[in-house]
């Protein structure tokens, strides 16, 4: 079995769909259930025996040490983490203590774990840990995409301290040989995204006749992956990364903001228009930019292509109007986000069955 951390989280609720459908092999998901957590995102697995929930924190060395001494997985992926730009602007803290402290605590806790294997689970073994492209900090228009040999340069806390967990994941394999993989992915989108970050908030927001909040000029270029590709990639690093190798993760897909925003409302008005017959483009405001706002993220994926024969499987076109329909489809589980009623729902449909 594998032990999967943040799994009640977007990519991580999509991986563990994602694995089950694609494996028989048992996971293992430690989420902490913080506000990004939903165990909704999995209610089509909760009657399946293959998925075990244990709500914790990947800072607990006593209970990650013993679920591992319990359940002898054969590989850890760390998902959990605190992901959200803004917030980590508004108050680092979580993020120092999740991403890093915590990243640190589970890597003793499997380094301790891994030390206990026989030859062959030892020489097996991997600690793959899921991180990001902001790592490397900003873009100007006419550099090369991001390769595995950028330098680091972070420049909010939620990349600084993703860069300092990706930095700690190396040295466990330089100083005690750990066999870890490590991949930085380029932005997600796709369902289960919380209406937080840029996709999902504006389909939520232009269904619900808000503005559609716009920071500083939309000039700014994220390199959009379809969640699944992610997860795709992320299983073939798993099976057949080099341990001690770094795999970026991308999609080609570069795009400004504001096109983003226009694709979004192009969609919404061919699928559901709006009432009053107006487009949903004219709800667009432009708000003050973010502090520190990075340019341009684009990641070089060549590494993963040639050498893992990984290729994402949507374009943009094709990503963004299944998101686009699934939110559309998914109403109640928007609704439930938007009022913390997804908590409770946890309690009344969900809490006898976490262990
Ligand atoms: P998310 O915020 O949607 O989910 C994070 C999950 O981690 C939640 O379920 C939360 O409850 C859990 N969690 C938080 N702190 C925890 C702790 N201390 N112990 C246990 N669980 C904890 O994030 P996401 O967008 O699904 O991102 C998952 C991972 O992928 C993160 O490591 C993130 O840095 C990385 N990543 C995200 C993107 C993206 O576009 N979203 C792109 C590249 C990499
Ligand atoms: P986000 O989804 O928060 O991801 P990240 O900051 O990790 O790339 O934001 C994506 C881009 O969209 C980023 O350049 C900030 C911008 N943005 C807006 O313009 N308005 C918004 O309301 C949000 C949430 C983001």
């Amino acid at each position: 079995m594998i032990l999967l951390t943040g799994g009640a989280g977007f990519i991580g609720a999509n991986f563990v769909l994602d694995w089950l459908a694609h494996s028989d092999e048992t996971v293992i998901n430690l989420d902490k259930l913080t506000y990004a957590g939903n165990l909704e995102n999995l209610a089509s697995i909760a009657d399946d025996p293959r998925h075990i929930f244990v709500q914790g924190d990947i800072g607990d060395t006593l209970l990650t040490s013993s679920l591992l001494a319990r359940h002898q997985p054969r590989a850890v992926l760390n998902f959990a983490a605190e992901s959200h730009v803004d917030r980590s602007i508004h108050g680092p803290e979580d993020f120092i203590q999740t991403n890093i402290v915590g990243t640190f605590h589970l890597l003793e806790a499997v380094r301790a774990y891994w030390g206990t294997l026989a030859a062959e689970a030892r020489r097996d073994f991997r600690f793959l840990h899921v991180s990001t492209d902001e790592v490397y900090g900003s873009l100007r228009s006419d550099e090369p995409a991001f390769s595995e040999t950028h330098a680091y340069e972070p420049n909010s806390p939620y990349s600084a301290s993703k860069a300092a967990s990706d930095h700690l994941v190396r040295a466990y394999h330089h100083t005690y040989g750990l066999p870890v993989l490590t991949t930085n992915c380029s932005n997600n989108y796709g369902p289960y995204h919380f209406p937080e970050k840029l996709i999902p908030l504006m389909i939520v927001n232009a269904l619900a006749g808000r503005p559609l909040p716009v920071y500083g000029d939309g000039q700014q270029i994220r390199d959009w992956l379809y969640v699944t590709d992610h997860c795709s990639a992320i299983r073939r690093v798993l099976a057949a990364g080099r341990p001690g190798q770094t795999y970026n993760v991308g999609g080609w897909n570069e795009k400004p903001n504001l096109d983003i925003v226009h694709t979004v409302c192009g969609l919404l008005d061919e699928l559901r228009p709006r009432a009053d017959g107006k487009r949903y483009s004219e709800q667009i405001t432009t708000v003050a930019d973010r502090p520190g706002h990075d340019r341009r993220y684009a990641i070089d994926a060549r590494k993963v292509e040639v050498e893992l024969g990984w290729k994402p499987a949507e374009t943009f076109a094709t990503g963004i109007r299944k998101t686009v329909l699934w939110y559309l489809d998914n109403q109640q589980w928007v609704s439930n986000v938007q009022s913390g009623a997804y908590r409770d729902w946890v309690a009344r449909n969900y809490g006898e069955r976490v262990r």
